[in-house]
């Protein structure tokens, strides 16, 4: 029985989560809850499944404190998921990791700290479960010598093909994605394709891989989740219906695979799979995030502080849609690069990029 503590239970991720469990009771059960402000559907789920809950702004970070668990999943949104994570790591605990921004903007910190406290950070973000699960020979998933690339999937989002002119796109647009059901962040995320940009930092730290050895195809499908190319020429991909549950799953029964019943690939009734090329023109948000990761230092933490400004202003009609990269290209330009080794410095370059992106004008 293996006991789990859920940071940002009642998110897209957590509820997910908690069909997980619901479906394996005699394989998992959840330690404690923590959530921000969803507090009669935090209890109700502490009531279902006999939890202590946890609710608040440092909610999170007093759960790892006060909890008995072998595995935290992190799923809270944006920052918040940092110092809950360094806890974790500091306690010993495992940790399954949704909140790529944990990586994004600290993952040499968080990787450093965790290597030298023998913790795992599993992947749950589908793409690096793919990776993950492609890695699962004995050989070890981080730092391997026998792997050429990585290679994302991404969507493309809901303007892959359309409007030509993407400064119009209202929130409503941005929020409705083709393929997955998420948070409002990460959905405006994927539409921008910062998202992808993220998941190429985080796919970095997670294996121990440089940046410049990650690349993106578009896959409108989904049902390929990523892919490695090894030294020899082969490459390995994982495929599924695209369901959160399953990435999830696999973060909690790994190294084991548990049965579930779910929707199997139906590859006659696909037909075909297609894959392109990004368009870095008219998706300007992955660019950024290399030349940030390149910056080094604390640029990708005030990149993606300058991001969840951004996207909260468009979502708040202060800024067009195309304004978000614009803003972010600027803040990370203007932020000042601390080195990434302490939770302060993170914390310097965080507050000076959520300030820099709110006084932005367009
Ligand atoms: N959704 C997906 O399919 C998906 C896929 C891959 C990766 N991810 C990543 O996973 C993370 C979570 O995404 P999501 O879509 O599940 O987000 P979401 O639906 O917006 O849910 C966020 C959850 O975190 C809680 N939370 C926020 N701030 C908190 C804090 N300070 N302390 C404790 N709990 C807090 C929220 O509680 P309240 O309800 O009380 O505010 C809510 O339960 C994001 O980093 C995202 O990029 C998501």
């Amino acid at each position: 029985m293996r006991r789990i503590l859920i940071l940002g239970a009642t998110g897209s991720i957590g509820t997910s989560a908690c069909d997980v469990v619901r479906s394996h009771p005699s394989d998992f059960c959840i330690a404690g809850l923590a959530v921000r402000s969803s507090r009669e559907k935090a209890e109700a789920l502490g009531r279902e499944f006999d939890a202590p809950v946890f609710c608040g702004e440092d909610a999170a970070e007093r759960a790892v404190r006060e909890t008995d668990a072998d595995l935290v999943l992190v799923s809270t949104v944006g920052l918040s998921g940092l110092a809950p994570t360094l806890a974790a790591i500091e306690k010993g605990m495992d940790v399954a990791l949704a909140t790529k921004e944990v990586l994004v903007a600290a993952g040499e910190l968080v990787c450093a700290r965790a290597k030298a406290q023998g913790v795992k950070i599993v992947p749950v973000d589908s793409e690096h479960s793919a990776i993950f699960q492609c890695l699962q020979d004995g050989a070890g998933w981080r730092g391997r010598g026998d792997v050429a690339r990585l290679i994302l999937t991404a969507s493309g989002g809901p303007f892959l093909d359309g409007p030509a002119d993407l400064s119009a796109v209202t929130p409503a647009q941005a929020l409705d994605h083709p393929r997955w059901k998420m948070g409002p962040k990460v959905t405006v995320d994927s539409s921008t394709m910062m998202n992808k940009g993220f998941e190429i930092l985080e796919a970095r730290w997670l294996f121990d891989i440089p940046a410049d050895r990650i690349d993106v195809v578009v896959h409108p499908e989904s049902i390929v989740h990523s892919l490695v190319e090894f030294a020899d020429g082969a490459t390995l991909a994982q495929l599924s219906p695209p369901d959160m549950r399953v990435p999830i799953q696999y973060a909690f029964s790994w190294p084991a695979r548990l049965p579930a019943e779910r929707r199997r690939l139906d590859l006659p009734a696909l037909a075909s799979l297609t894959f392109r090329a990004p368009d870095e023109t008219r998706f300007p948000c992955l660019r950024i995030v290399k030349d940030a990761a390149r910056a080094g230092g604390t640029k990708t933490a005030a990149l993606s502080a300058a991001d969840e400004i951004a996207v909260a202003r468009f979502l708040a009609g202060e800024i067009r849609y195309t304004d978000i990269s614009r803003l972010v290209a600027a803040v990370v330009d203007a932020a000042p690069s601390l080195p990434c080794d302490s939770l302060e410095n993170i914390l310097v370059a965080d507050a000076a990029g959520r300030k820099l992106a709110q006084e932005w004008k367009s």
